[in-house]
């Protein structure tokens, strides 16, 4: 069942492996092959990292036996995650074995957790680097040429890669990512994201605006607005003394033309404005679409989760978005079986996933992280059979819920930004609601393609697709 709750969860698009090409693939003395686990702040990190090897010479290649440089980008999240990318290491080490000089990296997460500690337990890694520092990767790379160990895990306090053009990997030419802030203050007491990812910072808004631009110019459609708390940017602009709120950037890229879709995660429920409500409700191309992770529905465990709102209050929060956007989708981040949760706070997540009636959800059971404030202040009590039992009863609830939202939907009539063929069928189109769902129609017209918009009129549904026909 646990493959159902990770399989729903997006965070966890495990192990892709990405080949930008250079017209002249000769161009490039050496090649370099990159996996990516974890987040989207981390696929898009992997495009930063593409973007400094090949100003290096370093050429991708999709094919492991061709790479002289082999790098993991890495998750901490969950113990899962950690132990998905040892496994991969294992594989790493035959191919490593008939290719003696090939070098291996890990990067990210993993790499800013366990520091230079990982080169002692995975003998086969060259190099580690932690996620502000991918500049130092063509040193970190000529280091560990000459036979060393190479490590740089320094957390910085200002880091935004914000001249980097990334490299778009895997691109489907529509939509895009862009990273608009790094790191994370909030110290959610069971969460090693803001030891991994260090202090927030957000990236000059001009940038991101820039970044925008240009994609929309080479035929992007959609970008979505990257960070672990996006409503908590803020940014000044020392030439004008201007603040721009996380409002402001959105509203700001939004008017770079109306084609263009703007979309953004993740909010957490206690950063996310009226301002920024109001600034979605007024611009079309801003996605009608929330991801609020609530993770537990009882007031007393998002106390000991450090959440800083009550159940009253996120279910107060829910009821705004749903007034001032009407219609919007909301998703959210569940954890089953945290520290202390008895049956009647399971109850109450189970009640607060009814009232919010999240179109759609990613379910976690509660994996202690160590060095975290939970695992330091509290005993990870909850027998594993009650933590995969109450998991599945969310997951059960959810995907009742994920139908009946799509029920709603049948007979209504969305505009849909067309991304490419669906998954089955060569004579189908798939493409997202402004909602964040899921659409497959039939090609009708030959002249439509990736990047239109069409208006298509829902006629069937399953729990994650809908299904209809363009009008
Ligand atoms: N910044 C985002 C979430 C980042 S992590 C936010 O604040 O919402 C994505 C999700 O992983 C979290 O929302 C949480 O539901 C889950 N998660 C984080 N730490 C976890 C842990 N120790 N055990 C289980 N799930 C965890
Ligand atoms: Fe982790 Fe909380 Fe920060 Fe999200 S807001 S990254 S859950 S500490
Ligand atoms: Fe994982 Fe790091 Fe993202 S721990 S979820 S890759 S920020």
């Amino acid at each position: 069942m646990f493959d159902i709750a990770e399989k729903v969860h997006d965070e966890t698009r495990q192990g892709e492996a990405f080949a930008p090409f250079k017209a002249d693939a000769n161009a490039y003395r050496k090649r370099f092959y990159i996996e990516s686990y974890g987040c989207q702040m981390n696929f898009s990190d992997s495009e930063i990292v593409a973007s400094i090897l090949n100003n290096e010479g370093f050429g991708a290649t999709r094919n492991l036996e061709d790479a002289d440089l082999v790098l993991l980008n890495t998750c901490s999240i969950r113990e899962k995650a950690e132990q998905t990318v040892r496994k991969r290491l294992t594989e790493f080490r035959k191919i490593k074995e008939s290719k003696p000089g090939m070098l291996i990296g890990v990067l990210g997460c993993m790499a800013e957790r366990l520091k230079a500690k990982l080169l002692e337990e995975e003998k086969l890694v060259d190099i580690v680097v932690g996620p502000d520092a991918y500049r130092s990767l063509p040193g970190l790379i000529e280091e560990a040429e000459t036979g060393q160990k190479a490590v740089n895990v320094l957390l910085s306090r200002d880091e935004t890669y914000a001249d980097i053009s990334p490299v778009r990997l895997d691109s489907n030419g529509v939509t895009a990512f862009i990273s608009i802030m790094r790191g994370c203050n909030n110290m959610c007491s069971f969460c090693v994201v803001p030891f991994t990812r260090g202090r927030e910072r957000s990236r000059d808004a001009l940038s991101i605006v820039q970044e925008a631009e240009n994609l929309f110019s080479r035929g992007f459609k959609e970008v979505t607005l990257l960070g672990q708390n996006v409503d908590s940017y803020y940014w000044i602009n020392e030439a004008t003394n201007e603040t721009v709120t996380f409002a402001k950037l959105m509203e700001m890229v939004a008017l770079i033309n109306p084609l263009l879709r703007v979309r953004f995660s993740t909010s957490h429920p206690k950063d996310i404005t009226e301002e920024v409500l109001r600034t979605m409700a007024k611009y079309e191309n801003i996605c009608n679409y929330i991801h609020l992770p609530v993770q537990s529905g009882s007031t007393r465990i998002l106390q000991l989760m450090n959440r800083t709102y009550t159940r009253e209050w996120y279910m107060a929060k829910v009821k705004q978005i749903k007034e001032i956007v009407p219609g919007c989708g909301i998703s959210a981040d569940i954890i089953a079986g945290f520290c202390t949760e008895t049956e009647e706070d399971h109850q109450d997540t189970l009640s607060i996933m009814e009232y919010s009636a999240y179109d759609m959800s990613y379910m976690f059971f509660y994996s202690e992280r160590p060095g975290t404030l939970a695992a330091r202040r509290y005993k990870d009590d909850i027998p594993e059979e009650i933590k995969k039992r109450r998991l599945q009863e969310i997951v059960e609830l959810q995907n009742r819920l994920s139908l009946e939202s799509n029920k709603r939907d049948v007979g209504k009539i969305f505009k849909v930004l067309i991304e490419g063929d669906s998954k089955k069928s060569t004579a189908e189109w798939k493409g997202r609601s402004s909602q964040n769902k899921m659409i497959v129609f039939p090609k009708i017209n030959n002249g439509l393609k990736p990047g239109d918009y069409v208006n298509v009129q829902v006629n069937e549904c399953t729990q994650a697709t809908l299904l209809g026909q363009i009008i």
